[in-house]
């Protein structure tokens, strides 16, 4: 009674809870998506929840992805949220710790960097590191056996996108010191660290000390570059962030390079580890599908399996629907936030949402919604075959009204339901980087290995959403057997 008392009444429902600070922040920490489910249930697309203390507003389905992602600049707000997480993690001046202009202009960088030459050099590189690691790991010694599939793949995922998007320099001080500033620097996203990210904990000091010896470190690399004892002879991002300039001609400045550098870092190795984990499991759980992907890589690229290039990869539909499946059920950002900036209406609605709440987004919500897809809980890449009735992000906005922020024309709306790199001005600049990684990881991994469940089960393991990021509850153990080469 007190809480729908102290409810204005044109507010959205509050979700009951005892305790006042603590409010749903268990039940929601612990299954996100199940919680949405409960709620969605008892108040719709529509209800606030108490966040350790914070007030979140959930505006679930398409309406609710459409209204918080293409949300204006005067309604919401992100930097406000993630800066004291992102800031202390990836330094001053760059991503959330600048004007969101800046921001657009730091997109556009890494955007325009993406070109086709470096795409293509990424592919090779990808596959020789996958080729070598298969042959190195510990794991992988012999002709069977079984690995943790998260943390190989957290590895691997790391070595890969080091050795393309991040140079050589990167890639080889993996061997040595980079992996423990990597470790230091990722404990500043430790969820506590929503709340206490400034505080003087043994953590948080770790934090601070990686952050500063990796600028260091990347701004030696550009000094030595600039100095010409390295040759430009690849294409990766530090060499390109090394000739942007600015819309007022400054040129970024180097700790601005090692700040957007180390978000790459992180936003790639969180989401691509975790979805390749997954895509991996699902294959253990379907193994029927590792022989179509292996069939279809002999039928569009030859019996005799020649290196794949950029362009091959778009000869294996069934590669891109499997990485397109996985992220269906697996989204590895399962709640996005905003700050409210003034009362706002919530489309669809006669709710007001007052400046004192946060909004709280999930496309992986609507993604496994009954009325969007059909079956929503069976993992199916074959659901995105041609001619199947399934939503699909492209042909949804093909119609839509555009909008230019700078670093690339995306749909001013979004009616659809499947939005794993979310839209609107934050959407994600690293998609085509993560498909191009993940499935030349697919490509090379079926070409080596059959995978399975041990025993051959049908079971799929859990989420650990403990962290900001949701990835595979580990351990997750399969069976791998190496594949005889045909002679
Ligand atoms: C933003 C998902 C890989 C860099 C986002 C957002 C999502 C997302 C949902 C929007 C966040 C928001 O609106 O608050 C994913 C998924 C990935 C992936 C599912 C892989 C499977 C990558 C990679 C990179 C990257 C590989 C870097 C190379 C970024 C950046 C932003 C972003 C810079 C923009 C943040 C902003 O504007 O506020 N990503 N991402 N992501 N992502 Fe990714």
């Amino acid at each position: 009674l007190q809480q729908l008392l102290l409810k204005k009444p044109n507010e959205p429902p509050m979700v009951f809870h005892w305790l006042p600070v603590i409010g749903s922040t268990i039940t929601y920490g612990m299954d996100p998506f199940a919680f949405f489910f409960a709620n969605h249930k008892k108040y719709g697309n529509v209800f606030t929840f108490i966040l350790l203390g914070r007030k979140m507003t959930v505006c679930l389905d398409t309406t609710g992805n459409n209204f918080i992602l293409n949300g204006k600049i005067k309604d919401v707000n992100a930097e406000e949220i993630y800066s004291p997480l992102c800031t202390p993690v990836f330094g001053k001046d760059v991503v959330y710790d600048c004007p969101n202009s800046k921001l657009m202009e730091q997109k556009k960088f890494v955007k325009f960097g993406l070109t086709q030459e470096a795409l293509r050099s990424y592919v090779t590189l990808i596959t020789h590191e996958c080729e070598d690691f298969f042959k190195r790991h510990k794991t992988f010694k012999g002709q069977q056996g079984t690995f943790d599939v998260p943390k190989v793949m957290a590895e691997l995922t790391i070595y890969t996108a080091s050795r393309s998007l991040q140079g050589e320099e990167i890639r080889n001080s993996f061997d040595s010191k980079f992996a423990e500033l990597y470790h230091d620097l990722d404990m500043g996203f430790s969820p506590i660290n929503f709340m206490l990210s400034w505080a003087p904990l043994p953590h948080n000091r770790a934090r601070d000390n990686a952050r500063e010896t990796m600028i260091k470190l990347y701004s030696e690399i550009v000094r030595k570059r600039r100095s010409g004892v390295a040759k430009k002879d690849s294409h990766d991002m530090i060499w390109h962030l090394m000739d942007c300039k600015y819309k007022d001609g400054v040129p970024v400045p180097e700790h601005e390079i090692a700040g957007i550098m180390i978000a790459l870092l992180m936003a790639g190795q969180h989401s691509s580890s975790s979805t390749s984990a997954w895509i991996l499991l699902r294959l253990a759980q379907n193994p029927h599908i590792v022989e179509e992907l292996l069939a279809e890589q002999k039928s569009a690229l030859g019996h005799h399996l020649p290196p794949v290039s950029y362009e091959d990869l778009q000869k294996l539909p069934l590669h891109a629907q499997v990485v397109k499946e996985t992220l269906r059920l697996h989204a590895p950002i399962h709640s996005i936030m905003r700050k409210v900036k003034q009362p706002l209406v919530v489309d669809g609605t006669n709710y007001v949402v007052p400046p004192s709440h946060t909004l709280m987004s999930s496309p992986g919500f609507s993604a496994q919604l009954d009325n969007h897809f059909v079956n929503p809980a069976h993992w199916d890449p074959h659901r995105w075959d041609a001619g199947q009735n399934n939503y699909d992000e492209e042909r949804d906005e093909a119609d839509e009204e555009k909008i230019d922020y700078g670093w690339g024309v995306v749909s001013k709306g979004t009616k659809s339901p499947y939005l794993p790199f979310g839209a609107g001005r934050h959407r994600c600049i690293g998609e085509q980087f993560a498909y191009l990684q993940l499935q030349t990881i697919v490509v090379a991994f079926v070409r080596e290995f059959k995978i399975r469940n041990v025993g051959g089960s049908k079971d799929i393991i859990g989420t650990d959403y403990s962290s900001l990021f949701s990835r595979p509850l580990a351990p997750a153990v399969v069976e791998w057997e190496r594949r005889q080469k045909e002679l």
